[in-house]
């Protein structure tokens, strides 16, 4: 598939100078921005961030350069070879995973470089929570349905039991939770989801490796999805999304296309052909 994109323009990227700190997306290297690819494509040396960044991604925009895998080291180790190769003339790309904004540690990586003197910025990517939503086909937010959107992560070794919000979130009842890095927890956060009084039958979803090849989705409840997750097998790479939004239905038709609806058209933001389902009241999927 990425064989047939076109080349970026040069005229995509702009003159910032320093270490770009780009988000490859979530997995599909379609989903990679337009900027992201032009920076690529004129690196010379890509520290990537190993197994979450998809391999097809790094062989077909990556080939040229210098890769290296950052699992595993540490800043001591990563800030000098960035900076080196910057100080030799060297382009440096800095690629995370989805955003570098969400659950990336990029900052502290951004701030080491720039006390040696090596410039950086952001570039920003899809983050998975996206794919997800778009795997599930449906919205994280849903008029009536999902108000706000929660990007969090279970208590573990970063986060302590006071940090860790889900319940909270969860029985706000509008909200769609999304938790990152929590594969491997899933039956420990349903079971405190329980303990804290949260409805059983609340809609999961666990979507892994959205937007892969291998990509899968395992529906369930908040009483029932730890036994299919671990049914399946999966430890890790995985989004787990809660709340109503997760089956894309009971949904009430959005006031933006309400008064077109109602007027039988001519209000400033008429919806095209495409967007008639947007106006269908409580899709049953
Ligand atoms: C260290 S965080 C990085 C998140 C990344 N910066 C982003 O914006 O998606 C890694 C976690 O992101 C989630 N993740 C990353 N890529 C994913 C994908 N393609 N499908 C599902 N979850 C993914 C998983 O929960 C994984 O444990």
């Amino acid at each position: 598939m990425s064989d047939a994109l076109p080349e970026p323009a040069t005229e995509v990227l702009d003159d910032r100078e320093g270490v770009p700190f780009v988000g490859a997306g979530p997995g599909d290297p379609g989903l990679l921005t337009v900027r992201a690819r032009a920076l690529l494509a004129d690196a010379d040396l890509v520290v990537h961030a190993g197994s979450l960044v998809n391999s097809e991604l790094l062989d077909a925009f990556c080939d040229h350069a210098e890769q290296v895998n950052s699992v595993g080291k540490d800043l001591e180790e990563l800030v000098p070879l960035m900076r080196d190769a910057h100080e030799a003339g060297r382009t440096v790309v800095r690629l995370h995973s989805g955003d570098p904004s969400i659950y990336g540690a990029a900052l502290e990586q951004m701030d080491a470089l720039e006390s040696e003197g090596v410039p950086t910025y952001f570039v920003p990517g899809v983050t998975s929570a996206f794919a997800a939503s778009a795997t599930l086909d449906t919205q994280l937010t849903l008029n009536e349905v999902a108000n706000h959107v929660a990007f969090t992560r279970p208590q573990g070794k970063t986060l302590s039991p006071e940090e860790d919000h889900i319940s909270e979130f969860v029985r706000m009842g509008d909200v769609t939770t999304c938790i990152y890095l929590g594969t491997h927890a899933v039956r420990e956060t349903m079971d405190r989801l329980l303990d804290d009084g949260v409805d059983p039958d609340t809609p999961v979803a666990v979507v892994y490796h959205a937007s892969w090849p291998d990509e899968d989705v395992i529906r369930g409840t908040v009483a029932d999805i730890a036994d299919a997750v671990e049914e399946a097998g999966y430890r890790a790479s995985a989004l787990v999304v809660i709340g109503e939004a997760v089956t894309g239905g009971g949904y009430e038709r959005s006031y933006l296309y309400g008064d077109w609806a109602s007027s039988g058209g001519g209000g400033e933001q008429e919806p095209d052909a495409d967007d008639t389902d947007a106006i269908t009241e409580g899709s049953t999927k």
